[in-house]
């Protein structure tokens, strides 16, 4: 074919060779064809340029090889007279010569204009022509056309296979075909690509789900098909729950008592999940979310949830296990207690109830430690309560606060409880005391205040207590079985205090005391008998009073008994001496023994008073109705007596005046009985003299005077007659009547003492010579013979005697018959030994 178209080419060369000579070329010696190979991509329906050298040749011709054939067919053709086009162009698109060259411009190019287009070129060089074979590869490319996707399957279930296609009519090779992938959100991603339009989708998951389209490029364009759904039909899976509010602890979900908690269940699932609830296995709700507003503590348990495909008709399930806390009721209660012996304190704090148990926290005074925490082993860890041991012996002060914290998930604010350390404010007290039925003896300890309590424990002799007891502790003994003088000891032990206090009770038999052994007293007073128990301790048996009989003493008009727990005060009223002198007893008796002790009371009459005489016995006048009478004392001790009593008697009568006077007759006639003594009371002791009025004139008297002294009245002065004023007229019958008138005074003397023996008989005789029963100046009187001075082996107290007259005189019984009597007291260690028994109780302290 090559030397076919040299042939042809050579066959017009030298005409054109010969037309243009002025070209400067070379000649090809060899006279060879120059070949050059060129290849052109033309798009279907658009322009081409073929080129065939860069200079107009003299000579050319294109032709036209169609692939698959052999046969050069010509398509244009110049030779040297302006371009020739074959009808064969026709074919080959809109062709036409690029003016002023061999290049042809093909436009509109159809799929048949592609093949190899030659041209044939010769250029007449003078001497040297040339020629040029220009091989010219068309290529028409085809675009592609717009993709279809198809998909075998639309809603593939997850884990199955399908396949994707990408489906093109038109377009030239190679293409590429990429699959994109769009998902909901709108992130479009590349899925897949390859030459092929098939891809094979295995194992399709939900990440599958979503948009797809494919793209379908080659050399000329690339096209994208419509976009199609593909949504993945999966799940359940595996719910998962969502507990708000979210609080989880080894034991799974918890929630705050009262608190609003809402379970969220969420199953991937396409169809989307039905949802059902259960509570303990028993079906509660239907729906995602399960909402308990005010949740309990009895809502506690397993909460399941079951998520349904029902697409699919898979189901699947979750339990969880919510545990609803709620915190302890109230708050924590503190306490304190004595540990290791009453050595050391044990701090304790409780609270019970509320779960999970909420934590406790001690924090408190140290006093050593001079901090605030109580670093001994203390537990934190949620218990219902806690206790701490501190150190042992008095590392706490007194009044140290302590609190206790505590503090609970579901509460907010922790809250807490103190509690204080207190020493026992005063010392152990100790008392005994006797049982009602005076079966045992009591001896009781107590030593309160503290905190926490003090122990409390007895020893005795032989006695010992049963163990301690807190506060107080009593030890009870067999009535009479205490043992006299020894002592019973209560030891009392506080955590806070190193030492141990004691108490000792020792027990005595009671131990009774008088003012005066012996107590002496003028007649007719009140006395008051004293008995009072050594030391003012119990227990003892009431004081009891024995008069002089031996009688226990009660309450009587007689007797006035006054009496205490520690003393009993007999008072004897209106003292007689034969009746009222004597012993008397006062006893009392305790646990440990009983005595008694004797007051002898000495009655005595009052001392006499000294003699009087009748100094001048005198009428003072001639009319003899009145005598003045003049006296003195022997013995003028000063309060030896109080008094007098001026008496008169008739003695005789005048015979003339016999007949005005019938009195006289019959006084006269009465000389043979008792005589009659009128008689003044002369009631001041510093008179001496006095005078004695309305006498009869005929009559002759006789006078004396008797010193008084209280009860007691003396010697009557011996009597005489009055004297005449100026002469003595009647010596010889007052002479004779001397005789008598000691009769008559011993009798008027009888008759007084009769009277005054006799005053409550015969009251108005007794107040004529003594006044009157209620006057304050009445005195008690004693007889002469009556007086009584005794001795005794104690000192023997002399009320009202004659040394100490007046002021110290027994109180008149009118006056006030319970008042106490002065009686003096008496001189320290006089007396006051101690007879018998007290139960003494000392406390000590240590
Ligand atoms: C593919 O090419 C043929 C012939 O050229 C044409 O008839 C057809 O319309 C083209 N198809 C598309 C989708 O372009
Ligand atoms: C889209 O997907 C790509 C790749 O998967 C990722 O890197 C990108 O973050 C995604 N963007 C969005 C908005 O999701
Ligand atoms: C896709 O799977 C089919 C059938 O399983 C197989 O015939 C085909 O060759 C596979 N195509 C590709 C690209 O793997
Ligand atoms: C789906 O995509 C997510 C995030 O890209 C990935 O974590 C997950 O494993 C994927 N799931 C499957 C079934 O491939
Ligand atoms: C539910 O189960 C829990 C745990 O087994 C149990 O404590 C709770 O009492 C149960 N509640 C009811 C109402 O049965
Ligand atoms: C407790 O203390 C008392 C008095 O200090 C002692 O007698 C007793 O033996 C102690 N008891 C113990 C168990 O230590
Ligand atoms: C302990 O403290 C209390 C209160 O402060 C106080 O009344 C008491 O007297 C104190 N006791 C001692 C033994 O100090
Ligand atoms: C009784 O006697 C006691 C002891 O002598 C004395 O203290 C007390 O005051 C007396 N009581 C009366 C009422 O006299
Ligand atoms: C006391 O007096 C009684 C009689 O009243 C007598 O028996 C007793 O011995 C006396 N006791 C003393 C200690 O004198
Ligand atoms: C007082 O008088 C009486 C009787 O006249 C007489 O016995 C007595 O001795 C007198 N006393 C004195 C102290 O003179
Ligand atoms: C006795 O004397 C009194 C006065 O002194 C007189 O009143 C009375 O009547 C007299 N009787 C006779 C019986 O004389």
């Amino acid at each position: 074919m090559v030397a076919q178209l040299l042939g042809l080419a050579f066959l017009f060369l030298p005409a054109s060779l010969v037309t243009s000579t002025t070209y400067e070329v070379k000649i090809n010696e060899n006279w060879e064809v120059l070949y050059r190979d060129t290849s052109v991509y033309g798009v279907l329906g658009k322009a081409v340029i073929l080129e065939c050298g860069t200079t107009l040749p003299d000579v050319y011709i294109w032709s036209f090889t169609k692939p698959g054939t052999e046969a050069i067919k010509a398509v244009v053709l110049d030779l040297g007279k302006g371009p020739r086009i074959q009808k064969l162009a026709e074919t080959l698109g809109r062709l036409s010569i690029i003016s002023n060259s061999a290049s042809v411009s093909i436009e509109q190019l159809p799929v048949a204009a592609h093949g190899l287009y030659t041209c044939q070129a010769f250029y007449d060089m003078p001497g040297e022509p040339i020629v040029y074979y220009y091989y010219v590869h068309l290529t028409v490319r085809v675009p592609v056309s717009k993709p279809y996707l198809l998909m075998s399957d639309v809603s593939p279930v997850e884990g199955s296979t399908m396949w994707m296609s990408c489906n093109l009519e038109n377009g030239t090779g190679p293409v590429r075909y990429v699959w994109q992938h769009e998902t909901r959100s709108g992130n479009i991603s590349a899925f897949a690509q390859g030459n092929t339009g098939v891809i094979n989708v295995t194992d399709v998951n939900r990440n599958h789900t979503g948009w797809y389209r494919c793209v379908a490029s080659n050399a000329v364009n690339s096209e994208t098909s419509n976009r199609l759904w593909l949504d993945t039909i999966f799940g359940p899976d595996i719910p998962q729950i969502d507990v708000t509010p979210y609080s989880i602890t080894e034991r799974g979900y918890s929630a705050l008592e009262r608190e609003t908690v809402s379970l969220l269940c969420q199953a991937q699932s396409n169809p989307a999940s039905q949802y059902v609830w259960f509570y303990n296995n028993s079906q509660i709700y239907t729906g995602p979310q399960l909402t308990i507003t005010k949740i309990l503590r009895m809502h506690t348990g397993d909460y399941a949830c079951l998520a349904q495909n029902t697409y699919l008709n898979t189901r699947s399930r979750k339990t969880i296990s919510l545990t609803v806390y709620y915190p302890p009721d109230g708050s924590p209660s503190c306490s304190v207690e004595p540990a290791l012996n009453h050595t050391s304190l044990r701090l304790l704090c409780s609270w019970p109830g509320g779960f999970p148990s909420p934590s406790l926290h001690w924090s408190g005074q140290l006093k050593q430690l001079g901090q605030n925490e109580v670093d001994t082993e203390q537990q934190t860890n949620p218990v219902t309560n806690t206790a701490i041991l501190l150190p042992p012996e008095g590392l706490v002060s007194n009044n140290s606060l302590f609190t206790c914290m505590g503090s609970h998930l579901a509460l907010k604010q922790p809250t807490e409880c103190s509690t204080r350390t207190y020493i026992p404010t005063a010392e152990p007290v100790c008392f005994a005391y006797v049982t009602n039925s005076k079966q045992y003896l009591m001896l009781s300890c107590s030593w309160d205040g503290g905190a926490p309590k003090a122990l409390v424990w007895w020893e005795g002799p032989g006695e010992q207590g049963k163990g301690g007891q807190e506060n107080s502790n009593i030890l009870i003994l067999r009535y009479g079985t205490a043992r006299n003088g020894k002592p019973y000891t209560c030891y009392a032990k506080h955590p806070l205090l190193v030492q141990t206090k004691t108490c000792r009770l020792t027990l005595e038999a009671p131990q009774l005391l008088t003012r005066s052994r012996v107590v002496s007293v003028y007649e007719g007073s009140d006395v008051q008998l004293t008995c009072n128990l050594r030391d003012n301790y119990l227990p003892v048996s009431e004081i009891t009073w024995f008069n002089n009989q031996g009688v226990d003493v009660r309450d009587t008009s007689k007797y006035a008994l006054l009496r205490t727990s520690a003393w009993a005060n007999l008072t004897v009223r209106d003292t007689k001496q034969t009746q009222d002198s004597g012993e008397y007893r006062c006893t009392t008796s305790n646990a440990v023994g009983g005595t008694d002790i004797n007051v002898t009371l000495v009655v005595k009459r009052h001392p006499m008073p000294p003699n009087v005489t009748l100094v001048s016995v005198m009428y003072n006048s001639k009319q003899r109705n009145e005598v003045e009478l003049e006296w003195q004392l022997e013995d003028e001790e000063p309060g030896g007596w109080t008094g007098f009593i001026l008496q008169h008697v008739w003695v005789s009568e005048r015979p003339g005046r016999r007949g005005s006077n019938n009195d006289s007759k019959e006084e006269a006639e009465e000389r043979i009985g008792p005589p009659v003594w009128y008689q003044n009371i002369i009631q001041n002791p510093e008179v001496r003299s006095h005078t004695v009025g309305r006498l009869t004139p005929t009559v002759t008297y006789q006078f004396r005077i008797t010193p008084v002294n209280h009860r007691t009245i003396g010697h009557p002065s011996a009597a005489k007659t009055p004297a005449e004023p100026s002469y003595n007229a009647y010596p010889a019958v007052i002479g004779a009547a001397i005789g008598g008138m000691f009769i008559a005074a011993l009798i008027t003397v009888l008759l007084l003492v009769f009277i005054i023996r006799n005053r409550n008989n015969n009251p108005r005789l007794h107040d004529l010579l003594f006044g009157s029963q209620h006057s304050q100046s009445r005195e008690n009187i004693n007889f002469p013979e009556d007086e009584v001075v005794r001795g005794s082996e104690g000192d023997i107290e002399e009320i009202g005697g004659p040394s100490n007259l007046g002021p110290t005189m027994p109180l008149p019984r009118a006056a006030s018959p319970l008042a106490p009597s002065k009686t003096p007291s008496p001189s320290p260690g006089d007396d006051n030994e101690p007879v018998s028994v007290t139960i003494t109780v000392k406390a000590t302290g240590s």
